[in-house]
């Protein structure tokens, strides 16, 4: 929950057409930086990666095979920055050339996770789409290959991001002011 926001108030951030015109360029780079290969192992992080994954991926012509990860940063028993893997991917990446897609980076932990364990498991290459980054919550570097949106400190919701579960549905990056 966010603390002082009982009857949020929505204020637009990145409006659809935005989101969609830089989601075109963004797919535009991916094509052309793997032109040459077969095959593009696209990984998106549920469940706020939905979304941006989608839309991209369908206007991405490199032939792609999709699989998912879910992870949790909190809880009980888990120290600052610990994540733990609740969903692993089903598809072996091993020699495989991987896009890890996500909607934000924050503090950095989840994708250095992910990122740390996709090259441990011996992919030919990973590199790392995010749509949104929020350069002022990062504890842990984290190189972004392809970046959508550099956003301010705020409380963001829409298009995946949720507050409470809610407003993931949106089709506009939004930000909730008390
Ligand atoms: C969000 C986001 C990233 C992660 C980034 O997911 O989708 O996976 O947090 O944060 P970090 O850089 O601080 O690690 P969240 O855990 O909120 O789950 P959700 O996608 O299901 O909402």
């Amino acid at each position: 929950m966010v603390e002082g926001i009982e009857k949020p108030n929505l204020k637009t951030l990145i409006s659809e057409e935005r989101l969609q015109t830089r989601i075109a360029e963004l797919a535009r780079e991916i094509d052309r930086d793997y032109a040459d290969a077969e095959r593009l192992i696209c990984i998106g992080v549920l469940k706020g990666s939905v979304f941006f994954l989608v839309d991209l991926l369908k206007k991405v012509q490199t032939p792609v095979a999709v699989d998912f990860f879910q992870t949790s940063s909190y809880g009980a028993g888990t120290e600052p920055g610990e994540v733990r893997i609740r969903k692993d991917i089903d598809m072996s990446i091993r020699g495989q050339h991987v896009l890890l897609i996500e909607d934000i980076v924050d503090t950095g932990y989840t994708l250095r996770t992910i990122l740390d364990l996709l090259r441990f498991r011996g992919a030919r290459s990973v590199k790392l789409c995010a749509l949104l980054d929020k350069e002022a919550r990062r504890e842990v570097e984290v190189p972004i290959d392809y970046s959508g949106f550099s956003i301010e400190d705020r409380f963001v919701v829409g298009y995946g991001l949720d507050y409470d579960q809610l407003y993931r549905n949106l089709p506009f990056i939004g930000y909730l002011e008390p």
